[in-house]
């Protein structure tokens, strides 16, 4: 019998006022996994991560964290509840130092977690140390995406939503993002990691979710999914 996973979405349907984006979506995250969300521009990526978060409810179907529903709980008491999203758009405090945007993230989250102090957070990302008297506005856009991933473990997350870390980074920036989401996850974090760039799945996550237009259309191993010319080239515009 295998365990009961961290986070499962059952089935769901959610969207947007008239319009259904997530048709009948399931997926689950294992305890200390990476799994990744992966698809195209407008697949329903950041709608499934909204949905996990409570920012939007579920139509039918449910989303449940260690076992508990959270579909109807907003996105303040499913943070409290140790999931973290760190959005797209990064969103730090431009006008805060790094220091000060990580000290507000330690009031949002779940309150008697075993979260990262400020400074073992900051000594985690060698980056931020050095700039944490810096005003968020002066990071480069790597070292805000480094700040919004500390924010969520000084928030003590245990499952962290990662929403396209990589995307608009130099290619060293990636690998540097990259490292950071492996060494989280070796500390205990479970992450759920969506992308557009599969070749940042194949190499961090466990297990792949391939979405296309709101339907989960494939899942398996980064092996299995390297492997799978068909599906790489019909979903992730990958040609061998
Ligand atoms: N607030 C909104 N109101 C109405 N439709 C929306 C809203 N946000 C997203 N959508 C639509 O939902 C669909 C899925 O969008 P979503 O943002 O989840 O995609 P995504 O996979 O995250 O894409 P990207 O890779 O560009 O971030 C798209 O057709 C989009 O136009
Ligand atoms: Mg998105």
């Amino acid at each position: 019998m295998s365990a009961e996973p961290l986070l499962s979405v059952e089935s769901v349907d959610a969207g947007y006022g008239e319009t259904q984006v997530l048709h009948d979506l399931s997926l689950s995250v294992g305890e200390g996994e990476i799994v990744s969300l992966v698809g195209r521009n407008g697949a329903g990526k950041t709608t499934t991560l909204r949905t996990i978060m409570g920012i939007i409810q579920p139509r039918s179907g449910r989303v449940t964290y260690r076992g508990e529903d959270v579909g109807g709980l907003d996105a303040t008491k499913t943070a409290q509840r140790g999931i973290a999203l760190v959005p797209e758009e990064r969103r730090i405090f431009p006008e805060l130092t790094v220091t000060e945007n990580l000290e507000i993230a330690a009031h949002g989250g779940a309150p008697e977690a075993d979260s990262l102090s400020v400074g073992e957070a900051l000594a985690m990302f060698e980056n931020l140390q050095d700039r944490a008297g810096n005003a968020g506005s002066s990071l480069s856009g790597g070292e805000q995406q480094m700040l919004a991933i500390a924010r969520a473990l000084v928030g003590g997350a245990d499952l962290v939503l990662l929403d396209e870390p990589t995307e608009g980074l130099a290619p060293y920036i990636v690998q540097d993002v990259m490292e950071i989401v492996a060494e989280l996850n070796e500390q205990g974090i479970t992450v759920l990691l969506v992308e557009q760039n599969v070749h940042v799945c194949l190499e961090l996550a466990d297990r792949n979710y391939v979405i296309n237009q709101g339907e989960i259309v494939y899942e398996g191993t980064s092996a299995e999914l390297e492997a799978d010319e068909e599906i790489l080239d019909e979903y992730l515009g990958v040609t061998a």
